[in-house]
């Protein structure tokens, strides 16, 4: 494997020193850039799109073009693996992911199985092929859900405000949601597994709904889970550690436990103080984040100054990779964008030499 033109985010995810702070943005490929919704209405729908590892690998590359990113991330879902066990996933015009069946009984949650990879074999190659097009110019970032985050998709069918059914598992029926769990941390690392095979340079554990559980469920039911996919991760074919990066949206409270779950970097909200955080977790873990996505809603003045702060809390020591809190938001206007990337860059390096 040959050394990447730009491997400033795996040094960064290594807490390696590095020239500037490296910067991707979760939801980089998507309905805010009009060539995305192009390809999306060529394809007919966002499934017809992740599924087809051509047009996946159009659109991984659509914000590369753009912006000086330091790494792409694959175009997928985490649904995928909910889909691929069986239960049909779709999405109703305008609204967001649903599922034909849900496994939120006993009866339902027997008959899980970890799935065929076969199945997944679209999101592999889309892998290959995106690799093959960036051709060594920038890391590519592999990613799945948290066993807990895909089982509140499951267990509620859809999307929902509160996951009132989930939660009511979690401490009415532990058990249950615990069988749940296990079964998809299990599907989710033999997934992880194959996308590093593929050639994943790093992979992400993107635990959304986890923030909605009291601090012990949290702990049994998904950072256990998490801890165990990070477990079962192998190392490259050719032996490189491919490096981690867990985020549980409103987990700030666990920084502390998050930091030593095994993985390489601990993705931060933006309701974070991520100059507290660094100083709490040390030199233990990488950071990633954690502007609000809302800014790049405002002009690129406020988007300059916000980033500028956020690139100064994270401090000098290495291991800063700049993001949002959470994804794009398809209102942000692209400039806007532009203007976060190079405040970033140019920030990063103006500390660096002492300004
Ligand atoms: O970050 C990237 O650019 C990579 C692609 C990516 C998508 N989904 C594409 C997508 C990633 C990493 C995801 C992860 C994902 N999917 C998560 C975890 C991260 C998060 O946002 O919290 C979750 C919870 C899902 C499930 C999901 N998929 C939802 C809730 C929705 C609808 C919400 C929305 O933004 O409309 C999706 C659809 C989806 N996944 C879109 C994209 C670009 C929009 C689909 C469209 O084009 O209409």
């Amino acid at each position: 494997m040959p050394a990447l033109e730009n491997d400033v985010f795996l040094r960064a995810l290594r807490r390696e020193p590095t020239p500037y702070t490296p910067v991707w943005l979760m939801r980089q490929a998507g309905r805010y850039l009009p060539e995305y919704n192009a390809t999306r209405a060529r394809a007919g729908s966002f499934l017809a799109l992740a599924k087809t590892p051509s047009l996946s690998t159009e659109v991984t590359l659509q914000p590369l073009a753009r912006f000086p990113l330091d790494a792409a991330i694959l175009f997928s879902d985490i649904l995928t693996v909910p889909d691929a066990m069986g239960l049909g996933l779709y999405f109703a015009d305008g609204e967001g992911p649903r599922f034909e069946r849900t496994a939120a009984d006993e009866a339902a949650i027997a008959r899980l199985e970890v799935p065929d990879m076969a199945k997944l074999r679209y999101v592999f190659d889309a892998v290959r092929e995106i690799k093959r097009a960036l051709a060594g110019r920038l890391p590519l970032i592999g990613f799945a859900g948290s066993p807990f985050t895909l089982a509140c998709y499951m267990i509620e069918g859809a999307g929902s405000p509160d996951f009132a059914t989930v939660r009511r598992m979690a401490y009415g029926r532990p058990e249950l949601l615990q069988r749940l769990v296990t079964i998809n941390a299990r599907a989710v690392a033999a997934y992880l597994n194959e996308q590093i095979v593929a050639g994943a340079d790093a992979v992400m554990i993107f635990d959304t709904w986890g923030g909605l559980l009291s601090a012990s469920a949290f702990r049994s039911l998904s950072l256990a889970s998490m801890r165990a996919v990070l477990r079962a991760l192998q190392p490259a074919p050719d032996g490189r550690h491919v490096p981690t990066i867990v985020f549980t949206k409103g987990g700030g409270q666990w920084l502390d436990e998050l930091a030593t779950c095994g993985a390489s970097c601990v993705g931060l909200d933006w309701t974070v103080d991520i100059a507290a955080a660094r100083q709490r977790v040390g030199a233990r873990v990488a950071l990633q984040g954690n502007l609000d996505p809302l800014v790049l809603l405002t002009d690129p003045g406020v988007v300059r100054r916000e980033a500028a702060a956020v690139v100064r809390a994270a401090g000098p020591a290495p291991g800063h990779i700049f993001n949002l809190g959470h994804g794009i938001v398809p209102a942000t206007p692209p400039e806007n964008v532009a203007a976060l990337v190079a405040a970033v860059h140019d920030e990063s390096r103006a500390s660096r030499a002492g300004a």
